[in-house]
């Protein structure tokens, strides 16, 4: 990875302060990195009708994906100040189509951060074979 862990944190913290959480009050903010060293960013984006709430992770893969990218060396997420917030369920999933290999680096605003990989949050993963 050609990015510090730090700068990825930093990256997801600016796209944080996008998420539009009106609901929960609970900003999420995702970077990732691609194999081509670009960094796409998620934040979370909330509705009146609250099932269709899209989390920073999936904002982040959706947006490189459609802008032609597929390879994914890392993810970074910046949620809750008072413990780390990691991907939910259903991210894992998205996440584990197109990188099963990520590096996942999961951080606080303005605190410490910690590093896991997606087969660390998502063991067996289901694949169609
Ligand atoms: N959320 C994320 O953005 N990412 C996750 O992995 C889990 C939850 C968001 C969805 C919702 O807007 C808020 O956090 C509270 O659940």
């Amino acid at each position: 990875m050609s990015l510090r862990p730090e700068e990825l944190i930093a990256a997801a913290s600016a796209a944080r302060k996008r998420a539009y959480a009106p609901y929960s009050r609970f900003p999420v903010g995702a970077a990732l990195l691609t194999a081509t060293g670009k960094v796409y960013t998620g934040c979370n984006i909330e509705n009146a009708s609250y099932g269709l709430t899209v989390c920073a992770e999936r904002v982040a893969v959706f947006q490189a994906v459609a802008a032609g990218e597929r390879e994914f060396l890392a993810l970074a997420v910046v949620g809750g100040k008072d413990a780390p917030s990691f991907p939910c369920g259903a991210c894992r999933q998205v996440l584990a189509e197109f990188a099963p290999e990520l590096e996942i680096f999961i951080g606080r605003p303005g605190g410490p951060w910690i590093r896991r990989t997606l087969k660390d949050l998502l063991p067996d993963t289901f694949i169609m074979k």
